[in-house]
């Protein structure tokens, strides 16, 4: 790997070389976002027979998907992950998790339409129960309680029985983290989407009176072409039609307690490393992603592939030495760096770190998360974002790898299936939110705001094809 001089100096200055890396190594650093367990004996309890309960994903399938991702960062593919900010025990229900499927296949299919590449579907899902906050209490009425971190850690409702952190609740999180995989599992290889029968894919939610008429159409006729090329490509006897039909669906989740990752974290019989097998893309919160802090010693060492958040505020330094620390080997497939800037901020923050990491000839996959640098909050208190800043983002975070000439590898969505009432534009305005605002967290993208997000990426990567 081409390494420019200044790099060298600063990284062998400042950090050295990490020690040697066990599962719990980062028991010894200092843990951003740490949760205050009232009883250290409750937890140990619940650690050890997280340990012993078999993986919810298998080695084979995380490294797949490193290869689908090693692809994506060749441009040969495009990486589509999404799901709720915050999953809850509560929306373990098929109706709850079917309808996020649809809308991850669904977008998946436009997308392939549009760019003309296999995409690889990644849920929030089976998983996503630890939220980082921006401050450890909340007081209210004069009473102050822990936050809520998530149904992994402590319960929404503000008591004090509630809000404290709960060990227990880590085997909670890994049992209904099961029951959503197996049910996912089951869809998928089922024939829930096989795009050879577009028609079975479920398209009464098209005829929803909140969906445009022209985008229900331009769906249909989309459906239809795909359905017709399939069938002349296999009459010609092409062999990567299989490859862009496989319904595959990969987990994902924000790596945060690291007492959940690493119970699960282990060697398998016949492999090199370690795996952490809760789930196939971990990622990395833009909140503990401390270069010597626990959550990123504990990353270095796991054979996933891992994703890490990326704000305005990033050097590129500051990334060169997460990316050295994470993957010090420079090996394909590993790193997806997922850039959460904000619309405004996304022009003049990304293309120096794109470049720098250019320039370096380190192997990443560039992925834009919209939502995390757009959210506001109306003068009600209600938290929102506005579908017109997530595509400027998406739109500007193109811009930026075209300039580059660099590949724009994917996209990071909160979004859900149903019919919410979060985010403004694409069909809503502030009027609107107070009729169906669900999210234990941050406002997603309803299942119309998530179709028109992903025809209008469509339609800029099919321009960015006709125009090379
Ligand atoms: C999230 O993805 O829900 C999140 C908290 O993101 P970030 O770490 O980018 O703020
Ligand atoms: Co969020």
């Amino acid at each position: 790997m081409k390494r420019s001089p200044e790099f060298s100096t600063i990284t062998a200055a400042a950090d050295g070389k990490p020690g040697p890396w066990t599962p719990l190594s980062w028991q010894g650093k200092p843990q951003a976002q740490a949760v205050a367990y009232p009883d250290p004996a409750r937890l140990t309890d619940a650690v050890n027979r997280l340990r012993a309960l078999p993986p919810l994903v298998t080695s084979w399938e995380v490294e797949r998907l490193r290869a689908l991702i090693a692809e994506a960062q060749n441009g040969r593919r495009f990486l589509l992950q999404g799901g709720d900010c915050a999953e809850t025990f509560g929306d373990c229900r098929s109706d709850i998790v079917t309808a996020k499927l649809k809308i991850l296949l669904q977008m998946s299919l436009v997308l392939i339409h549009g760019g003309g590449k296999p995409v690889i579907r990644v849920g929030r899902f089976a998983g996503q129960y630890a939220k980082p906050r921006s401050s450890a209490t909340e007081t209210r009425d004069g009473q102050e309680l822990p936050s809520y971190f998530g149904d992994l850690v402590n319960r929404q409702e503000f008591s004090a029985a509630a809000r404290a952190p709960d060990p227990d609740l880590l085997i909670d999180g890994y049992l209904h983290a099961a029951v959503t995989l197996n049910f996912v599992r089951s869809l998928a290889a089922g024939g829930f989407a096989d795009l050879h029968h577009p028609e079975f894919w479920d398209l009464s939610s098209l005829h929803r009176a909140d969906l445009p008429s022209d985008l229900r159409a331009e769906y249909l006729r989309m459906v239809k072409q795909l359905g017709e090329a399939l069938r002349f490509m296999e009459a010609l006897g092409e062999r990567s039609v299989d490859d862009l039909t496989r319904v595959e669906f990969f987990a994902s989740h924000e790596g945060l307690s690291l007492h959940y990752e690493a119970a699960q974290t282990r060697q398998v019989p016949r492999r090199v490393g370690h795996y952490d097998l809760t789930t196939h893309l971990p990622w990395v919160g833009e909140r503990t992603r401390d270069l010597d802090g626990a959550h990123i010693e504990f990353f270095r060492g796991i054979r996933n592939p891992v994703g890490v958040k990326i704000g305005p505020k990033a050097t590129p330094d500051e990334v060169l030495r997460l990316l050295e620390r994470l993957n010090p080997s420079n090996e394909p497939g590993k790193l997806v760096l997922i850039a959460r800037m904000g619309a405004a901020k996304v022009a003049p923050a990304l293309p120096p770190l794109v470049e720098a990491v250019k320039r370096e000839g380190r192997l990443v996959l560039w992925v834009s998360d919209p939502m995390h640098g757009n959210g506001r909050t109306l003068p009600s208190g209600i938290k929102t974002r506005d579908a017109e800043d997530i595509f400027r983002e998406v739109e500007t975070f193109f811009d930026v790898h075209k300039a580059a000439g660099t590949h724009a590898g994917g996209v990071h969505f909160e979004l859900t299936g149903d019919d919410v009432t979060e985010c403004i534009g694409a069909g809503l305005t502030e009027a609107d939110l107070d009729r169906n605002y669900q999210s234990a967290c941050d406002p997603r993208l309803n299942y119309r705001q998530a179709l028109e997000m992903a025809f209008r990426m469509a339609h800029r990567m099919a321009g960015d094809q006709r125009t090379g």
